[in-house]
């Protein structure tokens, strides 16, 4: 009996065990869901109650504006979802409002007009100056926000459609009088959740919050053409409490670009991105991953990476800023990157991206401290790395820790070009550069600041 009691007792308690971690390693998939509540919406319409008709021919801006107007002006209590059933939904843009749910059902596309003579201008951004691309005003986003709270865009991975090719063509063409729209903009706005839905072939930027706090992006797809110019993924720009998660995207810029304002005007601005948590992407671009910058005058710091997949990818991870940017960017941490086939692997560089105009303070020094990446696997990687602070403002305390990245023995320059800049380095292969070899055994990398 004893001997059965104590045989019994073993895989007992193993099974015990292996449900603790069980138990434990699905509480430590950690999300983003806490972080804006997602509401029910108990009064709820249908686009088609607004004579809206599916059939992908049909203009129905008329629709979309008018339900919208009724959920601002009839303010039912827990707000109201608008609901877009199957079917192409023909639109020219459109502004949500509070409490509001657009929800795409199943087979939904909300499709952008390609009327461009008819989009509506709006001001340029106050921390821009100026339309990012072209001088003056820029085009309204084709669905835009502005001073909003509580705000879902979601449903069964339904599809909103940029049609973006008109506009990029313009771009080719040099034609373009104002900067082209993005597909989803909220400004000043909080409380804004995006999931599960698709993007498709922007006109330019994919979703932009702009001043916002309290935005939760997840279970998303991003898509355009590797060819599409500026068809950034998602850029939260002069934004705090920012949650990006569980998606794919694959565009024909930055993945996601972290932001905060150009030049003169950002720094007069003085708005900062702050507490931006990315985890769980997957995606391919001829650019950047996941980069911050270029444009950083309003500053961005406590960015945290993590659980990031490249493959056919231009730069792995990129943080880019200017003279004439001022703005400090600080504790930044990347980790658990796999990326494969990559032209370059890490790049930090003081000498990226362009100027507003002539009037950009050339001794506006950005500051880049405190960067952390670590746990980063590559294969085909090209080129491991690239870090090159300003001369009159090094980077400092940049530590690489159990990076590996294979496949840049083939480079002219070596696998690390480095130049003003501090750090350390623990595990890296192939060895960096003699600036972030550790002068202390232990390595600066643990050291917190
Ligand atoms: C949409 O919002 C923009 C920016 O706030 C505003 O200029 C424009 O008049 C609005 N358009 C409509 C149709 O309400
Ligand atoms: C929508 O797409 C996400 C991935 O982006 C997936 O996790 C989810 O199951 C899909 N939902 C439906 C209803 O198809
Ligand atoms: C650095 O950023 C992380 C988020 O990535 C945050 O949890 C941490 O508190 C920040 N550290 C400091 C010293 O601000």
């Amino acid at each position: 009996m004893k001997v059965n009691g104590a045989s019994y007792m073993v895989p007992c308690l193993a099974a015990i065990l292996v449900l603790l971690q069980c138990f434990c390693a699905v509480a430590e998939v950690v999300t983003c869901s806490g972080m804006v509540p997602m509401v029910y919406r108990n009064d709820k319409i249908s686009i088609t109650d607004f004579g809206a008709v599916g059939d992908g021919r049909t203009l129905n801006t008329k629709a979309f504006r008018e339900a919208i107007y009724r959920i601002e002006h009839l303010k039912r209590r827990g707000g109201t979802l608008l609901y877009v059933p199957a079917g192409v939904y023909l639109t020219e843009s459109f502004n949500l409002t509070s409490r509001m749910t657009l929800y795409l059902a199943k087979g939904a596309v909300i499709k952008a007009s390609q009327d461009t003579s008819n989009w509506p201008l709006i001001a340029p951004l106050p921390s821009y100056g100026r339309g990012r691309e072209r001088p003056g005003g820029r085009y309204m986003s084709f669905i835009h926000g502005d001073g909003l709270h509580d705000v879902i865009i979601t449903g069964e991975n339904g599809t909103i459609d940029g049609q973006g090719d008109v506009w990029w063509n313009m771009w080719r063409q040099r034609t373009l009088q104002y900067t082209r729209p993005n597909l989803v903009e909220f400004k000043d706005s909080r409380g804004i959740i995006i999931s599960n839905v698709i993007f498709k072939n922007s006109p330019f930027w994919n979703i932009h919050p702009v001043y916002c706090s309290s935005v939760v992006i997840r279970y998303v797809t991003i898509l355009a053409p590797a060819d599409s110019p500026n068809t950034d993924g998602i850029d939260p720009d002069s934004s705090s409490h920012v949650c990006i998660e569980d998606s794919y995207i694959s565009t024909g810029d930055d993945l996601i670009a972290v932001k905060s304002g150009w030049d003169q005007y950002g720094i007069a601005y003085g708005r900062p991105s702050n507490d931006i948590t990315i985890r769980r992407i997957t995606g391919s671009s001829p650019f950047a991953g996941i980069a911050v910058g270029s444009e950083t005058s309003g500053g961005v710091t406590n960015v945290l990476a993590e659980h990031i997949t490249l493959s056919h990818t231009g730069i792995g991870i990129h943080l880019k800023t200017n003279i004439g940017r001022g703005g400090i960017i600080r504790n930044i941490t990347i980790s658990d990157v796999f990326m494969d086939t990559v032209r370059k692997g890490i790049k930090i560089a003081g000498d990226v991206g362009d100027h507003p105009d002539d009037n950009y303070d050339p001794n506006a020094l950005p500051v880049l401290k405190h960067v952390r990446i670590k746990n980063v696997w590559g294969e085909k990687v090209l080129e491991a790395g690239l870090i090159k602070g300003l001369k009159n403002s090094p980077f400092t305390d940049i530590c690489l820790s159990n990076v590996h990245l294979t496949g840049s023995s083939a480079s002219r320059h070596g696998p690390w070009t480095c130049a003003d800049v501090s750090g350390g380095s623990v595990q890296v292969s192939p060895s960096p550069c003699s600036e972030l070899i550790s002068s202390t055994q232990s390595g600066v990398c643990s050291i917190p600041f």
